[in-house]
């Protein structure tokens, strides 16, 4: 199966799930939904629900009743972006293609709409129709799981992290674990999502792991690279922006060579990883290499 295929049909699976569970501008509260949705539905790449899905999937697990999971994966992660774009963190006017969320609905409202779609997604966790796939002890670990991985001890802390290294000089050791918590921790917890779903043993469970640690660090060392060497209508969101921010980055702490082959070494040992596994789990693999491979 071509890989395009797979991703552009894996993608239209996840947007067909957000449209079904995420809520509807009407009633009083339009104003705020809109601003949710005007940021969930501005693109993006889908990859945290999509890693999901394919890891329940390598398991040879069906995966409809992951759908709000993989949902609220991504309503996290849009989160993310409109936090990490307002004008007391990176302060970005371009995501996705269009005018950051506060550039449209006001800085209060963009925080708002963060906060909206953090909280709704733990709905979407705790949803009857996840509950119809898993036992409630699979769906509570994976809920642990997730808070677990964008609280203070991933995501959030990450963040707090990379704001106060914003020039800074920093050790390499401390720049690694930056990445694995503003990026890594909410990646590998996807794919944790989908092993726990797909009922993964222990040895799975912690191949799965590993591999989601690696893309993880993969993935933000190619978000750096991306800033440096990509474009602005490429990325659909500024490039160039780390640089003028002076963000502790892999392209600036090495040259871009040493970055690709950092990047290069991770999807390698994320693909490693993956070796007890069938062919079941080649669309993990053909992840990986994307993440390095990618120009947006
Ligand atoms: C960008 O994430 C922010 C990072 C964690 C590096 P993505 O590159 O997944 O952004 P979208 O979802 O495709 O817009
Ligand atoms: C974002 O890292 C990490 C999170 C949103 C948690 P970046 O600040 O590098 O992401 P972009 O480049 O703005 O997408
Ligand atoms: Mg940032
Ligand atoms: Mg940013
Ligand atoms: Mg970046």
């Amino acid at each position: 199966m071509e890989f395009k295929k797979y991703l552009n049909q894996q993608c239209t699976v996840v947007e067909q799930a957000l449209a079904r569970y995420m809520l509807t501008e009407d009633g009083p509260l339009a104003n705020h939904i809109r601003a949710m949705r005007y940021s969930l539905f501005a693109g993006g790449k889908r990859i945290r629900p999509i890693l999901a899905l394919a890891a329940a999937e390598a398991l040879h697990s069906t995966t409809e009743h992951l759908l709000p999971v993989a949902c609220a994966l991504e309503c996290i992660h849009t989160y993310s972006l409109i936090h990490d774009d307002l004008p007391a963190m990176d302060d970005d006017e371009l995501r996705r293609g269009k005018p950051t969320c506060h550039v449209v609905f006001g800085e209060a409202e963009a925080i708002l709409a963060g906060d909206g779609l953090l909280s709704f997604a733990f709905e979407l966790l705790s949803h009857p129709d996840a509950q119809q796939g898993m036992t409630p002890d699979a769906q509570l670990r994976m809920i642990n799981i997730i808070a677990h991985a964008i609280g203070p001890n991933g995501m959030v802390g990450g963040q707090s992290l990379d704001l106060a290294a914003e020039g800074q000089a920093i050790s390499f050791e401390h720049l690694r674990l930056i990445h694995g918590y503003k990026t890594g921790a909410l990646i590998t917890a996807s794919v944790q999502a989908g092993a726990i779903f797909g009922k993964a043993d222990e040895a799975q469970f912690a191949a799965l792991s590993q591999y989601g640690v690696q893309i993880g660090l993969a993935f933000q060392i190619v978000d750096d690279l991306l800033d440096v060497e990509g474009t602005t209508e490429d990325l659909g969101k500024t490039a160039g922006a780390d640089a003028q921010r002076s963000k502790a980055t892999y392209p600036a702490f090495f040259d871009i060579a040493k970055t690709k082959v950092l990047a290069q070494e991770a999807v390698d040992a994320a693909v490693t990883a993956l070796e007890i596994f069938d062919a079941k789990a080649e669309p993990l693999r053909a992840l990986a290499r994307y993440i390095y491979e990618r120009n947006n």
